[in-house]
């Protein structure tokens, strides 16, 4: 009996509708790859450390995870509490459109179809709006 995420089901995961976890892996290098190099995207740039390889490793850890692939990131930190998490930072609407166009873009460089490309922006803009902690 096939159970909801496998593969054949209606509902195949992000993470089985992406290929797994090398996918994913390059999804967030080019997610970094951008925000490191378009100027559009700079005020979130600035926010992050000089070193992007932290940043690089945990997005990728977390979506492995929030994709419906092992809990890498669960594993290593315990839950996630992402909003917490970002409470340092302000984030306002701008800030969540810069973090989505590296998105968008890198989902874009990545290949992936678009289908896919515009249910991941759907259910991610529904996470980074979440982040947002002020106007
Ligand atoms: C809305 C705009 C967002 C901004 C401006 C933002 C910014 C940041 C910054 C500055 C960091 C710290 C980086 C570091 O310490 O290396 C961070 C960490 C992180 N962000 Fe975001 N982020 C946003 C949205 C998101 C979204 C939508 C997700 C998930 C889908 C996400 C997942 C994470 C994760 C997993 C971490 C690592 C947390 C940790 O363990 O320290 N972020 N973010």
């Amino acid at each position: 009996m096939l159970s909801i995420n496998e593969p054949g089901s209606e509902t195949a995961s992000f993470f089985q509708r992406i290929g797994g976890e090398t996918h994913i892996r390059e999804l967030v290098d080019a997610f970094y790859d951008v925000m490191d190099e378009d100027p559009q995207t700079d005020t979130v740039r600035r926010m992050h450390p000089d070193d992007l390889s932290g940043s690089r490793t945990k997005l990728y850890e977390f979506l492995v995870g929030w994709m419906g692939g092992p809990p890498l990131y669960m594993n290593k930190y315990g839950h996630p509490r992402l909003r917490m998490r970002h409470l340092p930072f302000e984030i306002d609407e701008a800030a969540r459109d810069q973090w989505m166009h590296c998105m968008v873009i890198a989902m874009q460089r990545v290949g992936l179809d678009e289908t896919l490309r515009r249910d991941l922006e759907k259910s991610l803009y529904a996470v980074a709006d979440f982040m947002r902690n002020t106007q």
